[in-house]
Order: structure tokens, then C-alpha cells, then sequence
């Protein structure tokens, strides 16, 4: 699996950069405000241009228009600006940019992202909430889908009450075991004093349903989810469009796309930080420092 960073920060790239893990870049509006907030008087263009230096691989630079034209005109601008710099930009373009009060944009983006391909200008398909419109992003010839398992499943969290970062029963999702979900969440039991979560039937069925509609969209339950079954849809029908896992959270959901077989994960900085850390490794290596004898330590001198 590949692994990009998820950040418009200069320090994060080049720091991630020097661990020799990193195979590119993604960035979006919100990533580059923060970093504007940092600085005062930006040079956004060479700013991006020191972003595109810092890493030998593809870097993901954002359309910001709603429409085809927009789109095509933006992309246009962005990878003839900015690619000449190190031959590695690929273009962020919306799957849909309807939005609750209109949906003219419902499927520019898709014609944008055809108009780029016969161009030749490699796109990554944003904001990705369903493997239906990953499928018609990779019809349409894009290079990168970026499902968002992170938002996918703060949603799902959202709507069951549980706190963002909380972890839920996921296998348990894909096993359709409502049982154990029932019982994780909390659900009201039909009997009281019953506890476990192997007691099929001790539960309304209603409050079970309720969970289940609340949370399935299109029969997904999970960001992995999203993952593995765009993974299976492109290898059914060979389209060679990469799945990559955005919007990631924690090591966990890092872990969890990747053995649902991301291709590529675009991992935010401090959740590269944090999948190296282990309490464990940390005591192992004490206990090892500890050990070391003399006439072992004698062969390094
Ligand atoms: C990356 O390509 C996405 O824009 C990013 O991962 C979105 O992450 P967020 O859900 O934390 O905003």
C-alpha cells in the first residue's frame, strides 16, 4: 500500500518525507487554510510550488468551481502551473458538487473528469461516500477514487451515539450480526437482568431495525467497508483507477483499510506519528538496553 500525507504543511511532508515512507501528497481547501492560518503573507503559488519539490510523487492539488468549465478550467490551470515544477500533479475534482440548495452541479464533476482524461490530466475523485460513485468516477476515466472511510464512519458513530475516535463492532457489521451490535450499543433489552451479547432474541426487533436503517447507506456499514467493496467492483470489471483511502482518523482505520486493500492511504501527520508508537515496543526496547552484556557490547567497539 501506498502511503500519502494528508496535509498542505511544508514541515509535515518534508518531516514524513525523511522517514523514506512517503509516496505522495493530498491536500484540499481546508488543509490549505489551516496552513495560511499559520503564516502571514503567503505566496500561495510558491508555497504550492515548494509543496510539489518536497515529495517524488503525486501531489493532489483541489479545484475549487462547481461546474464542468469551472473544472476543466482550474484543472487546466493548476497542472500547468504547478506540474512543470515536478512532474507530479494530479488534480482533486468533486464526484458531485450538487449541494442541498441546488443540484446543478449533480454531475459536472463526472463530465469534468472525463474532459480531463481525453486531456491527459491525471485526476483523484473526491469526496467518494459510496462504491456506485466510485465506479462512475473510474468509468469516467479518473486515476485516483478517495472514499472518505473516516467521515463514512463518524457518521455512522454520529448516528448511534457514539463519540468520534469510539470504535464499534465492524466485523460484526459485515457478519450481520445485529445481536452483538445491539448489545454493544446499548440497545433496551426485552428482558431485563439478561446481559450477553450470544442471546439471540433477547432484543426489540424495532430497536434493532431503527440501528440498521440509521446507519446503512446502500447496505454499507463501515468506511472499510466502502473500501473493499470498491476494491471488488474494479477488479471484477479490471478498471486499473487506485483506491485511495482518505479521511482517515487513527491507526485503526489505517489498519482497517489496509486489509481491506487500499491501494494508496493519504494519512494526516499526527496518525503517521501515531502508528509507530506502541507501549509495548517502548518497554522492549528497555528491557533490551537493559540486557546488554559487556562481551556483547565489546564486537560494536
Ligand atoms: C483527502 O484527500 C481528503 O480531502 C481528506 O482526507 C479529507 O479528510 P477530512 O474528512 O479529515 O476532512
Amino acid at each position: 500500500m501506498k502511503i500519502f500525507v494528508d496535509t498542505a504543511e511544508i514541515d509535515e511532508i518534508k518531516e514524513a518525507n525523511s522517514w523514506g515512507i512517503l509516496d505522495g501528497v493530498t491536500t484540499n481547501p481546508s488543509l490549505i487554510k489551516k496552513a495560511v492560518k499559520k503564516r502571514e503573507n503567503i505566496n500561495m503559488e510558491d508555497y504550492i510550488k515548494e509543496i510539489c519539490k518536497a515529495v517524488d510523487g503525486p501531489v493532489s492539488l483541489e479545484v475549487i468551481g462547481s461546474n464542468r468549465d469551472e473544472m476543466v478550467a482550474q484543472a487546466e490551470l493548476l497542472y500547468d502551473k504547478f506540474n512543470p515544477v515536478n512532474n507530479n500533479v494530479v488534480v482533486k475534482v468533486p464526484i458531485n458538487t450538487s449541494s442541498p440548495e441546488t443540484t446543478a452541479g449533480k454531475y459536472e464533476g463526472l463530465k469534468a473528469l472525463k474532459d480531463l482524461s481525453s486531456k491527459g490530466i491525471p485526476t483523484n475523485t473526491t469526496l467518494i461516500m459510496k462504491p456506485a460513485q466510485a465506479l462512475l468516477a473510474a468509468k469516467a476515466g479518473t486515476q485516483y477514487v478517495s472514499p472518505f472511510a473516516g467521515r463514512i464512519d463518524d457518521f455512522i458513530r454520529n448516528n448511534v451515539g457514539l463519540t468520534r475516535g469510539e470504535d464499534y463492532p465492524k466485523s460484526a457489521y459485515h457478519d450481520g450480526d445485529w445481536i452483538r451490535h445491539a448489545s454493544y450499543l446499548k440497545l433496551k433489552p426485552r428482558y431485563e437482568n439478561l446481559e450477553g451479547d450470544d442471546l439471540a432474541g433477547i432484543y426489540f426487533d424495532e430497536e434493532v431495525n431503527k440501528v440498521k436503517e440509521s446507519i446503512s447507506d446502500e447496505g454499507i456499514y463501515t468506511g472499510a467497508a466502502v473500501v473493499s467493496s470498491i476494491n471488488r467492483i474494479f477488479s471484477n470489471y479490471e478498471l486499473d483507477t487506485a483506491v485511495l483511502a482518505a479521511s482517515l482518523r487513527n491507526s485503526r482505520q489505517v489498519r482497517e483499510v489496509a486489509e481491506a486493500g487500499a491501494d494508496v492511504s493519504t494519512i494526516p501527520f499526527h496518525v503517521l506519528e501515531e502508528m509507530i508508537d506502541h507501549y509495548k515496543t517502548e518497554q522492549g526496547v528497555i528491557n533490551f538496553s537493559e540486557d546488554v552484556v559487556p562481551e556483547y557490547e565489546g564486537i560494536f567497539r
